[in-house]
């Protein structure tokens, strides 16, 4: 059981006891066990808290408290080595706006005693990796010894890991200094994550005992560096960053000289160690704060995970003359990101009905601030996956938001669960017009099989079609639509363009004026384009980009309704999911009617002549990657399938042509076996596009 949090009224001295045990207690399972059960934030949170508590009451200050101790305890199994010279925590800036740059600054400036006209101090701005520390020591040019932190002064020795990292050289070039210790980060792609984690789920579907998915890359890349198994470390493919130095021949000792912190960097690249390229030297505070306000904007388009940056002054003698307190240097400052993870509980689970009659299991959530937004709900996807991470109604879990990425639920906290719940269950009819809801073989989701019969469906629908990127009508909003599907007033799409001011001043809360715009809104998107009104429809896997194609390729709705099959296929990107699905759209009768009837409303885009189908090679073929292909990620083979006109799917079917397996492929490679599918390697795949050759 994990401690209690929230004790009512302790004193001082018993508080600092609890916490002392409570971070103890997170810190084992965070540095040792790789199994964090709280988020970063909240860990910061109860370490602040005591130092906090420590400064008001130094007496209550022990030696063994957590405070006095970078990172975590050494695990028995490895051998302990002593670094030379000591793995420096860093100072945090706990204000995560821009101004928290500029304390810093200010900071530095008045330990420095410059005055208010002096020039700008120079820093070198980095990137805040979020991995784990790891000092690595060369004598004369040659890989000896990669060492974790632990508490700083000792940490493990993880060579045999170590060196499995492709990053890492083994070897210098001729010149370096007989002693060097290269500091950085060893970190996870996020790419490498989620690739070794759909391994891993593919290993627990076919049976295998004692796997499991990783929370995090932080974890997962913690978790590879402290195996026993190198072999096991060099199946989880990890990368490193190179951001400072340890031991170095002095230069009495002929060793380098070194003047500015952007020098060494610099050095560290010419001898073959990754920097990052958005590492960049800025004079005064200003500066920093762009690079703050930069590197936030484009945080989630970066390859691997960071929680912050990191400041240092750039002019080493300088640093020398700022020193240190305790065990963090004065001279740099890491400047956090508000956290994109944090706690709460699931107050319900929803079951919400999209569009298509798609089910989605929705946790309520109590009011959270996470990643800039307060959220209060989660998507759970499906039962499959509201199942995989097992949350129930009352759970404490750890919810993610990163970007504009929908909030998600990391993971549960099973020490936290009171009582027990009973387990997620989709139910068997739809939660709004009850009709039977199924679950097709070989699909994740369960839908309403109630159509334009079921509300939620009919509602969404109109949403879809009165969105800005389709017709785009101004002022129809979900409340209107609620309104108007509610009281029958719309039951179609057709039937909005039969509102008048009668109908619509008949509802609640509706304004004249609102009406009149809201007519307004209507008369003007009858005006619009092929793609917009094909992507209105709400045709099943048929995004914006598809409606464009389709548009491009036939040039009138007519030829559209139609084409055959093969014909759809023949558009650049259009797999024989997406033509299947355009295909039985457009046979049923009651949706030509709304083609018909919108038409005769008076909708009307401007058409052209068909163009000549594009010569794809593969277009129409279905493609299922699995395992870790010898030199493209899953990404890059998915591109390039996909450039020439492949469909990539998830899983296996009877409708799959090509399984590419890599290595360790799991589940996926016994089930194409199963359906007789064709299985290739990354060599056949690459020889099929090459030539186009399908038969
Ligand atoms: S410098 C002088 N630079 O943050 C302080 N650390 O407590 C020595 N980290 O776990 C660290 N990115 O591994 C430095 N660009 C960066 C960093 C960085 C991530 C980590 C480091 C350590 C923690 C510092």
């Amino acid at each position: 059981m994990t401690p209690d949090l929230f004790a009512d009224g302790p004193s001082p001295a018993e508080r600092a006891q609890q916490l002392r045990a409570l971070l103890h207690h997170h810190a084992h399972r965070y540095y040792v066990l790789d199994e964090p059960d709280i988020p970063d934030a909240e860990y910061d949170r109860l370490f602040r808290e005591l130092q906090e508590l420590e400064q008001q009451h130094p007496e209550l200050l022990t030696r063994d408290s957590p405070t006095q101790r970078v990172g975590g305890a050494v695990l028995d199994s490895f051998s302990s080595v002593r670094h030379a010279v000591p793995m420096l925590s860093i100072r945090t800036e706990t204000d995560t706006q821009a101004s928290g740059a500029v304390a810093f600054d200010a900071r530095i400036r008045r330990e420095l005693g410059l005055a208010e006209a002096a020039p700008p101090v120079e820093y070198v701005a980095e990137l805040k990796f979020d991995g784990l520390a790891i000092s690595l020591r060369y004598e004369k040019g040659v890989l000896l010894r990669a060492a974790t932190r632990g508490d700083g002064e000792v940490g493990e020795d993880v060579t045999h890991n170590i060196r499995t990292i492709g990053q890492i050289p083994l070897r210098l070039p001729d010149g370096v200094p007989p002693v060097l210790e290269v500091r950085g980060e060893v970190y996870m792609r996020r790419d490498d994550f989620d690739a070794l984690n759909q391994r891993q789920r593919d290993r627990i579907a076919a049976g295998a005992k004692g796997e499991k998915t990783f929370v995090n890359p932080r974890n997962a890349a913690a978790g590879a560096v402290r195996q026993l198994d190198s072999g096991i470390a060099a199946r989880r493919p990890l990368s490193f960053f190179a951001y400072g130095l340890g031991e170095v021949t002095s230069e009495a000792d002929g060793g380098p000289r070194f003047e500015t912190h952007l020098g060494v960097l610099m050095r560290l690249r010419d001898w073959g160690f990754p920097v990052a390229a958005q590492t960049r030297l800025c004079r005064g505070a200003a500066e920093l704060v762009a690079f703050h306000r930069e590197i936030g904007a484009l945080r989630d388009t970066l390859a691997y995970d960071i929680d912050g940056v990191v400041y240092k002054v750039n002019d080493l003698a300088l640093q020398r003359r700022l020193g240190f307190v305790t065990r963090e240097p004065r001279w740099a400052v890491a400047h956090k990101y508000p956290a994109q993870e944090q706690l709460t509980t699931v107050q319900a689970i929803d079951v919400q009905v999209g569009r298509t009659g798609k089910l989605t299991p929705v946790a309520k959530l109590a009011p959270v601030f996470v990643g800039g937004v307060t959220v209060t709900n989660a998507t759970l996807h499906n039962e499959l996956e509201a199942r995989r991470k097992d949350v129930r109604v009352g759970d404490t879990v750890i919810v993610r938001r990163a970007g504009d990425v929908i909030p998600e639920v990391v993971s549960v906290l099973p020490d936290k669960r009171v009582g027990d719940p009973p387990p997620f269950s989709m139910p068997e009819r739809c939660p709004v017009c009850g009709s039977e809801a199924v679950r097709e073989e070989g699909e994740a989701d369960h839908r309403c099989t109630g159509g334009l019969f079921c509300s939620a469906q009919r509602k969404q629908a109109i949403l879809h079609y009165a969105q800005r990127r389709a017709m785009d009508i101004e002022g129809l909003g979900d409340k209107l639509v609620d309104q108007l599907v509610d009281a029958r007033v719309v039951n179609s799409l057709p039937d909005l363009y039969r509102l008048g001011l009668t109908s619509l001043a008949s509802l609640d809360r509706m304004a004249e004026k609102s009406a009149s715009n809201l007519l307004q809104a209507l008369e003007k998107s009858k005006q619009t384009t092929l793609p917009r009104f094909l992507f209105g429809l709400g045709i099943r896997h048929v995004g914006e980009a598809t409606a464009r194609d389709l548009a491009r390729h036939f040039g009138s709705l007519d030829r559209i309704m139609a084409a055959t099959v093969d014909e759809l296929l023949q558009v650049p990107d259009v797999g024989p999911v997406v033509a299947r699905s355009i295909h039985t759209f457009f046979d049923q009768a009651h949706n030509r009617e709304v083609v018909e009837q919108l038409r005769a409303c008076g909708v009307q885009w401007p058409e052209g002549p068909a163009q000549a189908p594009a010569a794809s090679p593969l277009s129409g073929r279905t493609f299922v990657l699995t395992g870790t292909l010898p030199t493209l990620s899953r990404e890059q083979a998915k591109e390039m399938l996909e450039a020439a006109g492949a469909k990539v799917a998830g899983s296996v079917s009877r409708k799959t042509d090509y399984v590419v397996a890599g290595e360790a492929s799991g589940s996926k490679l016994d089930k194409a076996r199963e359906l007789g599918v064709e299985v290739i390697d990354e060599a056949g795949m690459l020889s099929l596009l090459q030539d186009g050759g399908v038969t």
